[in-house]
């Protein structure tokens, strides 16, 4: 329920991490102001997922007043909570300043008007006044400010944008003018967020402006960079696949790459799989960049001669896309590795009755990979399997390895074999898998003792 009440926005705003510390700085000011996102969930009752504030009016000499409030709260944050701030960066360009601790964050900017010297670029930015910090903003629900201190501290007023408060009771996104999709069109991902989170529906007008930047190829003036910053957003949403799918409805996935494609099923009986250690983000991306893993010709059925089905190299167009979105190397290099073993799981797994071929094929692969993999099967959609007597092998046999054969130990370590005898070098490890496929197996007997005796059989030819 929207209560609509500046007031009501303090009270709960006192109940979060920082909130009494930003409370008590902004006392004595009567130009700071909680604005944005905070304000949109204080007001609908959802939990903040950070602190925006706006401070200061026009004139040049505001301009560093970011950065002096952020110090102010930095110390009322140290004294007040005993929070130990880590943080407090100031960026001159962006008259913007970050307060950060280990409970939280807050941002401040000074109050601002944008102007975007080219579609898609980042905005020259100059001292505004509040009502016009208003107005360049994505979307009405996101233009509603409450003051923070003033005459009679304690007593809040409420600024919004035309039709924000009426946009945020109906749950509508809006956007402010025409030209907003076109100036920062990553403004289309974050409505894909917004709808999916909230629960809100896209604005008639705002739904053709959005068709329109994207049949006009906006997202191509933006840098990869701003591209993965928000996708890693989506990504990181509680309700990812529907931040996904909201972008897929958008036509967005298309627009940031011909290829990309959400099998919503598939992605959601992956998530299903994953095990705890499994990341759902690097899993959703996957699933995502699936296509560029499989064969052009989506007819062909000899999986077996996809680049990298067989050898097991990422598939460059994965990294090169990753890249281009600045994904960290890790990230980059297990989602491409889990997207390039799929075709190869589809082909391997069902035939891997035996624990210890299961291991042979899905040792090494993310288990990202494996539950993207264990899902696929029957999925007539992407085209890859069809389903075999109406069981699912593929699935049976990744949940097996996901819970159960990839944690068997053995109970020896080479430390074991090299007090026996057994010279160091790689005949240990030879000969610690092969005792643990015996074991995988069932073929040995219970116990270490079992283990370091067929350890130190010599191997058979
Ligand atoms: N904003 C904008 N255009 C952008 C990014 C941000 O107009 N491309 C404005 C919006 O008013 C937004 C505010 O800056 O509300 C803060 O942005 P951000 O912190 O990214 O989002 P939040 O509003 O905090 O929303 P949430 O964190 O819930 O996604």
């Amino acid at each position: 329920m929207l209560v609509a009440e500046p007031q009501i926005v303090l009270e709960r705003l006192r109940g979060l991490p920082g909130g009494e510390a930003l409370l008590d700085a902004a006392a004595e000011r009567d130009d700071v102001e909680l604005v944005g996102g905070a304000v949109r969930d204080l007001l609908l009752g959802r939990a903040p997922r950070e602190l925006d504030v706006v401070v200061g009016g026009a004139g040049p000499s505001f301009a560093g007043d970011a950065a002096v409030f952020a110090g102010e709260l930095a110390s009322r944050l140290n004294v007040l909570a005993g929070e130990d701030v880590t943080a407090v960066n100031a960026h001159e360009r962006f008259i913007t300043a970050t307060v950060r601790w280990d409970g939280g964050q807050i941002d401040i900017a000074a109050a601002r008007r944008e102007r975007y010297p080219a579609p898609g670029a980042l905005p020259e930015v100059e001292p505004a006044s509040p009502a016009e910090d208003l107005l360049r903003r994505d979307f009405t629900v996101n233009a509603i400010a409450v003051t923070l201190g003033g005459e009679r501290p304690g007593e809040a007023s409420l600024h919004a944008a035309p039709d924000a408060l009426e946009d945020l009771r109906a749950g509508r996104l809006r956007v402010l003018h025409d030209a907003s999709f076109r100036d920062d069109p990553t403004r289309l991902l974050r409505m894909a967020r917004y709808a999916a989170r909230l629960g809100f529906a896209v604005e008639q007008r705002t739904a053709t402006l959005a068709r329109e930047a994207v049949a006009a190829r906006a997202l191509d003036t933006v840098s990869g960079a701003r591209i993965g910053a928000e996708l890693r957003l989506a990504l990181g949403e509680p309700d990812a696949v529907g931040a996904l799918a909201a972008l897929d409805d958008l036509g967005l996935l298309t627009a940031l790459h011909p290829r990309l494609r959400l099998d919503r099923d598939a992605l959601e009986r992956a998530l299903a799989l994953l095990p705890d250690d499994g990341r759902p983000d690097l899993l959703a991306l996957a699933c995502l960049t699936l296509p560029l893993a499989l064969p052009a010709d989506r007819r062909s059925r000899d999986l077996r001669s996809v680049d990298g089905g067989v050898s097991g190299h990422p598939k460059p167009e994965i990294v090169a896309l990753l890249d281009r979105w600045d994904f960290p190397a890790g990230d980059r290099d297990r989602v491409a590795a889990a997207a390039t073993a799929v075709p190869r799981l589809i082909e391997e797994l069902p035939g891997a009755e035996r624990p210890s071929a299961l291991r042979e094929a899905a040792l090494g692969v993310p288990v990202e990979g494996v539950a993207l993999g264990g899902a696929l099967e029957g999925g007539a959609s992407t085209g890859v399997v069809e389903r075999v007597g109406g069981e699912f092998p593929v699935r049976h046999a990744a949940r097996h390895w996901l819970t159960e054969i990839r944690h068997v130990r053995l109970r020896i370590t080479g430390d074991d074999l090299i007090a026996a005898g057994i010279p160091e070098g790689p005949e240990i490890g030879r000969r610690l898998e092969r005792v643990l496929k015996l074991r995988l197996d069932g073929e040995l007997a219970d116990g270490r003792e079992a283990e370091l005796q067929a350890a130190l059989e010599p191997a058979r030819a």
